[in-house]
C-alpha cells in the first residue's frame, strides 16, 4: 500500500555531511514544496545490521517509494493520502543514551545535591546506582514494563522513533534478565518505535560484591553476559562504567572480550559502548579508541589531546547535556568535537540519577544554548548521530531518502527554527504512519 504524505511546511531531510560544521537548515537538507510517499507493507533495506527484536517497527514496514514536487508528472499512484497540514516533516529522534528501565525515583537524591552533595558523596552513603538497583531488583518484570512504557511514550511525544535502553539497575542473573524481559514487553507493545537493548550490568558492583569488582567482572563475564546475550531481546551492544570507583580499563577489556565471545556463540555481534570521563579522567576514551568502541558517552572529563583522537576515529562522541544540567557541571566540549570533524550524537541519558528527563529535543536545545552548536548541528546529532550511535539499525542512518526506511516524524513547527527559537515549548511530534 503507497501512502502519499502531502501539505507539508517542509521536508528536513538530514541530507548533508555528517562531519563537520553546519550553517544553517538548507545544510541539512531542507526542502520546501515537495511530498513523499511511502510504500508501507514492505521491508525496507536493512542493510547489515539486524533489528534488536523480532517484532516489526512502524519503519521497518514502510520504505520511502518517492520524494518530489506534488506536479511532477513521474508522481507514483498512492492508494492513501495523509494531509500533514503544514507541518514540518524530518526523521525520527534517535535517543542513543538511555538508561530507561528501572524502578523508584532519587528525587531526594537530587535534593541532597542542590543542599552541596556531589554524585560521588551520595553513591558513597548508600544512595546512587545501588539505591535504584536495590528498588529494580524489588520490581517485577509487568512493574518495569510499565515504567519504561511512560518514559518510552513521553519521548515519543518528543519525536523519539529509536530509542537505545541499557540494563544496568539489575546486576544479577535474574533482575539484568527481568530488565531484557521488559524491553522485549515494551517493543511488542509499541511497534511505531524501534528499541535496541545494551547489556550494561558493569554499571556499578553490587552489594554481594563490595569491594571486589574483580569477582564481579568475573561473574559477569562466566554467567550474566553468556545468558543476556541468548536473550530474545538480544542486545546489540555492551556498555562499561570506566570511572574511579566503578570499573577500570583492565576490567573494560575483559567484558568487551567476554560479550564477543557470549555474542558469538549465539550467532550475534556485539557493538562496544562506554561511559568515559564522566567526572574524571582514568584512560577509558582511548582505551575504547583502541577497542573500536562504536560510542564512547559523556567526554566531560576529556581532554583536548583525547578528543582529537576521538574526531579523527569513526566512534561517535556522544554527548549528555541533560546530564551537565542535572549535576551542575560544564557540558562536554561538542564545538570542538564538531570542529574537529568528530562523529557527534546527542542523548537524553535517561535515568534516575543524573538526568530523570526524557526529552531529546530539550537534549539538543542545550547542545545549542551550552554546547554552542548550530540549530543544524544539534539536530544532526540527535538523528544521523543517534543513528551512528547505534549501527544504523535496520538501515536507519538519520538521513530520508527514496529506497531507505520512512523513520519519520511531523513536528507541529512550519520550520525548524521554532523547533530551538521556542525553548521548553511543549511536545510537538507525532510519528504519521
Ligand atoms: O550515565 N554514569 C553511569 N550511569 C548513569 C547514571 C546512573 C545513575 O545515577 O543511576 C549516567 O550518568
Ligand atoms: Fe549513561
Amino acid at each position: 500500500m503507497r501512502v502519499r504524505l502531502h501539505h507539508l511546511g517542509g521536508l528536513l531531510t538530514g541530507a548533508g555531511r555528517q562531519r563537520g560544521p553546519l550553517r544553517d537548515w538548507g545544510d541539512l537538507g531542507l526542502v520546501h514544496d515537495v511530498e513523499v510517499i511511502v510504500e508501507i507493507g514492505v521491508v525496507a533495506d536493512h542493510g547489515p545490521s539486524r533489528g534488536a527484536t523480532a517484532a516489526p517497527t512502524g519503519f521497518g514496514r514502510g520504505r520511502i517509494c518517492w520524494i518530489g514536487p506534488a506536479s511532477s508528472p513521474e508522481r507514483p499512484a498512492s492508494d492513501h493520502s495523509v494531509d500533514l497540514g503544514g507541518r514540518l516533516l524530518g526523521h525520527g529522534l534517535v535517543d542513543a543514551h538511555t538508561h530507561a528501565v528501572f524502578a523508584g525515583d532519587r528525587a531526594s537524591e537530587l535534593m541532597r545535591r542542590l543542599a552541596g552533595e556531589s554524585y560521588q558523596d551520595i553513591a558513597a552513603s548508600g544512595g546512587g546506582i545501588l539505591h535504584t538497583v536495590g528498588a529494580t531488583r524489588d520490581a517485577s518484570v509487568a512493574a518495569l514494563t510499565v515504567g519504561l512504557l511512560r518514559r518510552l511514550d513521553e519521548m515519543a511525544t518528543w519525536g523519539a522513533r529509536v530509542v537505545e535502553i541499557k540494563t544496568g539497575y539489575g546486576l544479577d542473573l535474574a533482575s539484568e534478565l527481568r530488565c531484557l524481559d521488559a524491553i522485549a514487553a515494551a517493543a511488542a507493545a509499541r511497534p511505531g518505535l524501534s528499541l535496541i537493548a545494551t547489556a550494561m550490568p558493569a554499571h556499578a558492583v553490587p552489594p554481594e560484591f563490595a569491594g571486589d569488582a574483580d569477582a564481579y567482572v568475573d561473574y559477569v563475564c562466566e554467567v550474566l553476559l553468556p545468558a543476556m546475550f541468548a536473550h530474545p531481546a538480544a542486545p546489540r551492544f555492551v556498555d562499561v562504567f570506566i570511572e574511579r570507583g566503578y570499573f577500570d580499563v583492565g576490567h573494560a577489556a575483559r567484558l568487551w572480550q567476554a560479550a564477543q565471545t557470549a555474542a558469538a556463540q549465539v550467532g550475534r555481534r556485539v557493538g562496544l559502548k562506554a561511559h568515559v570521563d564522566e567526572f574524571e579522567r582514568v584512560g577509558g576514551l582511548s582505551w575504547a579508541l583502541a577497542a573500536e568502541a562504536t560510542s564512547v558517552e559523556h567526554l566531560l572529563a576529556s581532554d583536548a589531546a583525547d578528543l582529537g583522537a576521538l574526531c579523527k576515529s569513526e566512534t561517535v562522541a556522544v554527548a549528555l547535556p541533560l546530564v551537565s544540567v542535572f549535576l551542575q557541571q560544564p557540558f562536554a566540549d561538542m564545538r570542538a568535537i564538531v570542529n574537529g570533524g568528530g562523529l557527534l550524537a546527542v542523548a537524553t541519558d535517561c535515568n534516575p540519577g543524573s538526568s530523570m528527563s526524557t526529552n531529546l529535543m530539550l537534549a539538543a536545545q542545550l547542545g545549542v544554548f551550552g554546547g554552542r552548536l548550530t540549530p543544524a548541528e544539534a539536530l544532526r546529532a540527535v538523528t544521523r548521530g543517534g543513528a551512528l550511535a547505534l549501527g544504523c539499525p535496520g538501515g536507519v542512518d538519520g538521513a530520508l531518502r527514496v529506497g531507505g526506511p520512512a523513520c519519520l516524524c511531523a513536528f507541529e513547527v512550519e520550520h525548524p527554527d521554532a523547533l530551538f527559537y521556542e525553548l521548553g515549548a511543549p511536545p510537538r511530534a507525532q510519528a504519521v504512519l
